[in-house]
């Protein structure tokens, strides 16, 4: 079978896998049916090829061509995640997956022989679309979120983390740093589609990436009081809704005066009655600029305006300033044809395992629509398969040699 039938076979087994029929996006949440199947059909792709599956201390997948521990600098890992975010495009974490399983199948056919261990990771919950904080699987491994705090984060339902692992039969007591599964990743290459139109306007298929703005994320909570609708004076309201409004309008006004991006994207509004003025509202910012003076700047124009209206601002997660691994750029670079180097406003796993000191860089596939987190989000089928091309290219460079 050529690389393209089975891309498209691949591509097709997990088509429908949580896909909302109605808006064609994704709804594939930590834990759930959906992401349950998408691990299945993962462990099963790996068993097919041999590959040996470990599960880390968070559930994190992690696929091995080669014993992953004989090597004493580690092994060559890639891949990326299988959740999605609401209403989420098919690329997202996918590509980087399915592309890490060809690029094995590519270089076996091409009767490679590996020197180092390759593996291939499905991490849990990058987006945090269930329960908030994203790159649960990398941060907790690397200890960046400590088990405690993860196992009583909250999905929308009230869901703890922890009874969401124990109804998918998974101890959640495991949860934890695991230097044994990072003590396995020499290097890490995280091949993801482009979420924006970098590349289409260098008419190119593929970049190296090499950094990642910080970015964070901070809940909003402005209270309010009940009261009738109909029958309460404005002067006499004291409505959340409007400190909400407030917030997101200074979230606009910060990100323009200080060259950051800030969103609103999620918001809960109590109790909800389309007659009652509102007792509480939650809103959810993603805050993310260049560097991290003018994101800190950006965050606390936006407590300062929204806590004119009794909001309080909790911040949930942080990414700092991200640098990939320099050599191992230039590496990438020039074994990709010179390709151009980028860095990025999204985040990434990659991010996580790079602040925790191991060796990262990214590929990034051309999207042409530049949408992401949509189900516009789009790569053409022959530059994925540009995609796995570059990476098996950079897997057989980095594992073809003892380091
Ligand atoms: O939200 C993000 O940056 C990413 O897509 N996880
Ligand atoms: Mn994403
Ligand atoms: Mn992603």
């Amino acid at each position: 079978m050529t690389q393209a039938a089975t891309f498209e076979q691949l591509w097709s087994a997990i088509a429908d896998i949580g896909r909302d029929p109605t808006t064609g996006g994704y709804r594939r949440f930590a834990w759930t049916e959906a992401d349950l199947r998408m691990r299945e059909w993962f462990s099963g792709e790996c068993a097919s090829r041999g590959l040996d599956l470990i599960e880390d201390r968070m559930g994190n997948q992690w696929a091995w061509w080669g014993d992953p521990d004989s090597s004493p600098t580690g092994g060559v890992a890639t891949g990326s995640h299988l959740d999605s975010v609401p209403d989420g495009g098919a690329f997202d974490g996918p590509l980087g997956v399915v592309s890490a399983l060809l690029a094995i199948d590519r270089l076996r056919s091409d009767g490679f022989t590996p020197q180092r261990p390759i593996g291939v990771v499905n991490f849990v919950d990058e987006e945090g679309a269930r329960f908030g904080v994203s790159c649960a699987g990398s941060r907790v491994i690397t200890g960046v979120l400590s088990p405690d705090r993860a196992r009583a984060l909250r999905d929308a339902d009230g869901i703890t983390m922890a009874d969401a692992m124990r109804a998918a039969r998974r101890p959640p007591e495991q949860l934890g740093p695991d230097p044994e599964a990072l003590g396995r990743i020499g290097s890490f290459i995280e091949l993801h589609v482009e979420q924006g139109r970098g590349l289409v306007e260098l008419g190119r298929a593929i970049a190296v990436g090499n950094r990642i703005w910080p970015h964070g994320r901070w809940r909003i909570e402005i209270p309010g009081e009940a009261n009738h609708a109909g029958t309460t004076m404005l002067s006499d309201r004291r409505d959340a809704v409007i400190g909400c409004a407030r917030a997101v309008l200074a979230a606009r006004t910060a990100a323009e005066a200080h060259g950051s991006l800030a969103t609103i994207g999620k918001i809960n509004i109590q109790p909800g009655g389309v007659n009652a003025i509102a007792s509480s509202a939650t809103a959810w910012l993603d805050a993310r600029a260049a560097d991290e003076p003018a994101l800190r700047a950006t965050v606390a124009q936006i407590e300062n305006e929204a806590g004119g209206s009794g909001a309080v601002v909790t911040e949930e997660s942080w990414t700092p300033q991200t640098a990939f691994d320099d050599a191992l750029v230039s590496r990438l670079a020039s074994l990709l044809d010179g390709a151009p180097v980028m860095g990025t406003g999204a985040g990434h796993d990659a991010g996580i395992l790079a602040n925790a000191g191991v060796p990262v860089a990214m590929i990034f596939v051309r999207n042409p629509t530049g949408v992401s987190h949509s189900p516009a989000e789009w790569a053409e089928p022959e530059d994925c398969l540009a995609g796995v091309a570059a990476l098996a290219t950079v897997l057989a460079d980095l594992a073809g040699a003892q380091q």
